[in-house]
Parts: C-alpha cells; structure tokens; sequence
C-alpha cells in the first residue's frame, strides 16, 4: 500500500470479525515497526501481544471499568456541548460515542490485543521541570505504535489504539507480569475488520489550521 495512503485511511476501527490474526503478519508488522524513532536510540517499547481468551476478558473487564464511567460523562459532555446548535442523538460525535461503546463491550471478542510498554529508565524526559503535564517520554512509545498501526493497515487488518486500560497498570501488571520499570501506554487492538462497519474517510483538520510559518498563526500554506 502506497505510504500516504495508508497514513490517510487508517481509522480506529472499533468492529472486527473473528478471524484469527496469522502470527507471522502480525510479526511483520513489528520486525518493520521497530524502526521507529526513539530518544537516544534505546528503544525501551516492549509488547505483549495476548491472544489467550481468558487474559483478553480481564484486560476488556479493566479496560470497562475505566470506559463506563467515562461515557456517561463524554454522554452528558456531547448533549450539553450542542445546547446552542444542538447536535441531535445519531449525529457525528453521538456516533463516535457508540461505536465506541460497541467496541468497549466486545473487547474481548478481538483476536488480539497488544498491551505496549515502555521501560522508564530509557526515557530521557526533557520537559519534567516544567510547571505543566510533561508529553515528552510518550514520544519514545507512540512512534513505534504508530508504525504498529500503519503496518496493520498496510497488511488488510483494522486496529484501535487506546490508552484508558493505562489507569489500570498495577492490575495489568499484575495479569501479564510486567515487570517494575515499564509503564503501560496503551492497548492496541488488532484483528480483521467489519468491512461494512469500516469506514476510511477520515475527517481532520486542515494543515493551515495546524501548521503555522515562522512563528504562531502564520497559517503554513506549502
Ligand atoms: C493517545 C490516544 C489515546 C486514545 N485513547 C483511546 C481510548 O482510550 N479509547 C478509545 O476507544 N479510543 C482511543 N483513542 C482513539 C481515538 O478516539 C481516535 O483516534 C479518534 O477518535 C479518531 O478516530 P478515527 O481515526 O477513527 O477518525 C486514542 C487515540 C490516541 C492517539
């Protein structure tokens, strides 16, 4: 699949079919995802890619326990957004929501799950002293998740990053014995998809809203 391609139609894909994923593909995917970047080279990514039904169902139960709150909340968010030009149930964001939903409830239905880890000590975490939320040691993580996804794209499969399991690492942990020293940055979803569930139209800001010239504002035109 031609790169942009694949960059411009590779959506969290929240149905999938009970086809096995073949482990050799999936292996494909990581031996060309590890050439992401990462600070210093050190490369601290570790997966474990969980397949077994049993490990599946805990890991969708805490995942749950996170999401259900959650949606009641982005729920009452999405209705109280619309108040002035309000956004009926069944439009955009409302659909988003129970697809969402959807997929929170079949999570262990999916063929597998890849729960992405970091190790600590190779993060070099350049904005730690600053007084706001630090985002820096994620980007050691998420590149190679980012090959992760593309490369799923690119071999036919549908995949789903998410990252509220996160607020469950200890309990995650404890399931796959991760050992002290990694964190846990996301769940990655990977199976076949529903094609007529999917939808690769991706809707995202234009690049003069995103990308300024010289300075802030100057809307970078190419
Ligand atoms: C850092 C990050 C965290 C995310 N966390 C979640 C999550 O916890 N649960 C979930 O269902 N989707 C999660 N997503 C997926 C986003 O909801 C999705 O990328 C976004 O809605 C755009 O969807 P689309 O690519 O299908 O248009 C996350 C995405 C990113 C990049």
């Amino acid at each position: 699949m031609e790169l942009y391609d694949a960059m411009r139609t590779t959506p969290s894909c929240r149905y999938f079919t009970d086809e096995p994923v073949d482990p050799a593909v999936l292996h494909r995917i990581f031996d060309n995802a590890r050439f992401a970047s990462s600070g210093g080279n050190r490369q601290g990514w570790r997966t474990v890619v969980v397949t077994d039904p049993a490990r599946k169902a805990a890991l969708a139960a805490l995942h749950r326990k996170q999401w259900d709150p959650y949606v009641v909340h982005a729920r009452e968010g999405v209705v109280g957004y619309n108040e002035a030009g309000r956004m009926a149930a069944g439009d955009a964001a409302q659909r988003r929501l129970d697809r969402t939903d959807d997929f929170s409830r079949m999570l262990a239905e999916v063929p597998v799950l890849l729960v992405c880890c970091v190790e600590l000590a190779t993060l070099a975490v350049t904005d730690k002293e600053l007084d706001r939320q630090s985002i820096v040691g994620g980007g050691s993580l998420y590149t190679f998740i980012q090959n992760v996804l593309l490369g799923c794209r690119n071999e036919g499969l549908g995949s789903a990053l998410t990252t509220l399991l996160c607020a469950e690492e200890p309990a995650v942990a404890e399931l796959l014995g991760i050992p002290e020293g990694f964190a846990v940055g996301a769940l990655v979803a990977v199976g076949h998809p529903v094609p007529e569930k999917q939808y690769t139209r991706l809707t995202r800001k234009p690049v003069e809203e995103i990308v300024f010239l010289n300075g802030w504002g100057e809307p970078f035109t190419g």
